[in-house]
């Protein structure tokens, strides 16, 4: 569905990437993990454009496109919400910035918000919830762009354990439902083997893909299978060889 082509990016003569290439099939979950500083937010800002590329070129089913602005959800690692709006309405933007949302728009917002445990805040603004809240107000929002393709920098780093399980199950299902191809990046090795088809190790300066692990079976999966709990410690061993 996706096919990233030779990136490259340099900042201050440090090669960020360096011809960098990864396909994605269509529905596939890709996860990404790497050392903090290897370049997984900037592959995302060259996807979306708001960086521009030193070099690469970018295909969406089979046809050529500067970048996929306005042709994928995104979800940042950082500045997430717009403060001056609800958080329903924050969820919604991708509706608002093309026509005015409907009360359907509404009743299937209020419907995810109940998924991602927001229920009764959608009216409050993102100053008056917490960075867990706001975060998963941004999910909704990434979720609501009417695109198959979703790119996730980090979107369960600043939610506790419990809610980060319910994310995680909120996550595979949305996914199923709008049939989702979805790219995300995170720290967390249980994020990685719970909810990916295949999990790319990578390494830094230039950013290149180390290892691939295809965790395999039905999802939702079970955290104490013997198999995941295996394939954690590979992963785990392959990102300190790495260091
Ligand atoms: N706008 C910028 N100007 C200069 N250097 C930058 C800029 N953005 C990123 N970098 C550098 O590029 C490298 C990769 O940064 P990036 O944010 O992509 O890492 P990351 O893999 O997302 O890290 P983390 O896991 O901590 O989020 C870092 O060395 C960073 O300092
Ligand atoms: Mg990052």
């Amino acid at each position: 569905m996706l096919e990233i082509l030779n990136f490259s990016k340099s900042y201050n003569g440090h090669n960020v990437l360096s011809n960098f290439s990864l396909e994605l099939p269509r529905k596939s979950f890709t996860v990404l993990v790497g050392p903090s500083g290897c370049g997984k937010s900037t592959l995302f800002d060259l996807l979306m454009g708001t960086v521009p590329p030193d070099g690469g070129r970018l295909f969406l089913f089979g046809e050529e496109i500067p970048n996929l602005r306005g042709k994928a959800g995104y979800m940042a690692q950082k500045d997430l919400l717009l403060p001056w709006l609800s958080l329903i309405h924050n969820a919604l933007l991708p509706v608002s910035v093309k026509r005015k949302p409907t009360s359907e728009d509404f009743a299937e917002a209020k419907a995810l918000f109940n998924s991602l445990e927001l229920s009764g805040f959608e009216n409050h603004y993102p100053r008056q919830v917490s960075g867990g809240m706001a975060q998963r107000c941004a999910l909704a929002r990434t979720l609501f762009f009417q695109a198959q393709l979703a790119l996730l920098d980090e979107p369960l780093s600043a939610v506790d354990a419990l809610t980060r399980q319910s994310l995680r199950t909120t996550l595979l299902l949305l996914q199923s439902r709008f049939d989702k191809t979805i790219l995300m990046v995170t720290h967390d090795v249980d994020d990685a083997v719970l909810l990916a088809d295949r999990i790319l190790i990578l390494s830094r300066s230039p950013m290149t893909v180390t290892e691939e692990f295809i965790p395999g079976g039905k999802k939702p999966r079970n955290p104490t299978n013997t198999a995941l709990l295996r394939l954690k410690e590979r992963i785990l061993l392959s990102l300190q060889e790495g260091r």
